[in-house]
């Protein structure tokens, strides 16, 4: 047997068998969407062969600014799904306003939103760096969406994402019933069924945040990181590991492979802001999957899915993984008011 292996589209659309009244429309949404992560892989795995690191080329003879691989990738993601009449529009952490299909093209009945290149500050050091997205419907009978129908909690998200570009090229899919994990075989360009109905262990003893805001840190997150670093002879009576990539993908990806917790929380420095991490981008797409593979994901004092979004970029405090770990920060939290 030499094709006894899944591939993504295979997955899909045996998925879809089982919804009632599923039209195709959604699995050639996702296919667009997973050609479009294949492209952003191939660029990333070239990287300064196709020149499309840092900002070594800026001007050309013309004086055109030479695009960066996060502007790239926003284009890449435009062109692969604007055409085939699956969405009503985009929304990209790349592009101050949403992006309404073009009126030479059909309109469908989703919205795309996306974090083209996550990690961006890895790419020239060639460290992982990933695609988040999210599916959310669009209301029905809309046909020129605005903003506002970008604005839906992520409860409402039909389908989340990412790929990471790391040693290997991945996807990672819920569409609500359980997560999955595909890798590329670069040699068929097709993503493979690798990790079935992934899920994440309740317990962990590793934890991912970036210290050095450590002195902008709220009192429930300083007394949670104060007692894993005390380790076996503090309160937890056990060691802690640290990892930091600064790749939520891959932080997110490590969650799912070995469990863990990572937290990009409000500060004294962010607190303007509202957090450092994107809702509609980051935080509610990997809050979809972190669920649907038995974490829990919160801001401290809320369920980062059921937050109603009030505008487009919004950004969020994150603290998510093993559920036992993010169960003990929301009471530290509570403990605090
Ligand atoms: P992006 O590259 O899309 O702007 O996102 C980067 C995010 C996230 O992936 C990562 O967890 C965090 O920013 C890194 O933050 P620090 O620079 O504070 O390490
Ligand atoms: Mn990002
Ligand atoms: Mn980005």
């Amino acid at each position: 047997m030499h094709n006894n292996r899944t591939t993504i589209t295979q997955f899909i659309i045996e998925e879809q068998r089982q919804i009632q009244g599923a039209t195709g429309d959604f699995t050639s949404l996702l296919n667009d969407i997973v050609t479009a992560c294949k492209v952003i892989s191939n660029l990333v795995n070239h990287g300064a062969l196709v020149g499309v690191l840092g900002s070594a080329e800026t001007d050309n003879v013309q004086g055109e600014v030479q695009k960066k691989l996060d502007v790239i990738s926003n284009e890449v993601f435009i062109q692969s799904n604007e055409w085939a009449g699956h969405l009503a529009a985009m929304a990209s952490e790349e592009m101050d306003e949403i992006y309404p299909i073009p009126q030479k093209y059909p309109r469908g009945k989703y919205l795309l939103l996306f974090d083209p290149l996550d990690g961006s500050s890895n790419i020239d050091v060639n460290v992982s760096v990933g695609t988040i997205f999210s599916i959310l419907r669009c209301p029905e009978g809309v046909q020129n969406p605005t903003v506002e129908h970008f604005l839906q909690p992520g409860t409402q998200q039909v389908c989340a994402g990412y790929a990471l570009y790391g040693p290997s090229s991945m996807m990672v899919l819920t569409t609500g019933r359980g997560v999955n994990g595909f890798t590329l075989d670069q040699n068929i360009g097709e993503f493979i069924l690798s990790h079935p109905n992934l899920k994440i262990s309740a317990d962990t003893q590793e934890f991912a945040i970036n210290m050095s805001n450590m002195r902008f840190w709220e009192p429930p997150i300083r007394r949670y990181m104060d007692e894993c670093l005390e380790g076996n002879t503090g309160p937890r009576g056990k060691d802690f590991n640290m990892r930091w990539i600064a790749s939520m993908v891959a932080e997110v990806h490590r969650i799912l492979a070995r469990g863990g917790v990572f937290m990009y929380p409000i500060d004294n420095k962010n607190k303007d802001k509202g957090g450092r991490l994107r809702l509609l981008y980051e935080a509610n797409p990997m809050s979809f999957i972190i669920e649907q593979a038995g974490g829990m994901s919160t801001t401290g004092r809320e369920r980062i899915m059921e937050i109603v979004p009030k505008s487009l970029h919004q950004r969020v405090p994150v603290i998510l993984g093993s559920k036992n770990e993010v169960e003990r920060m929301i009471s530290y939290h509570l403990a605090e008011q």
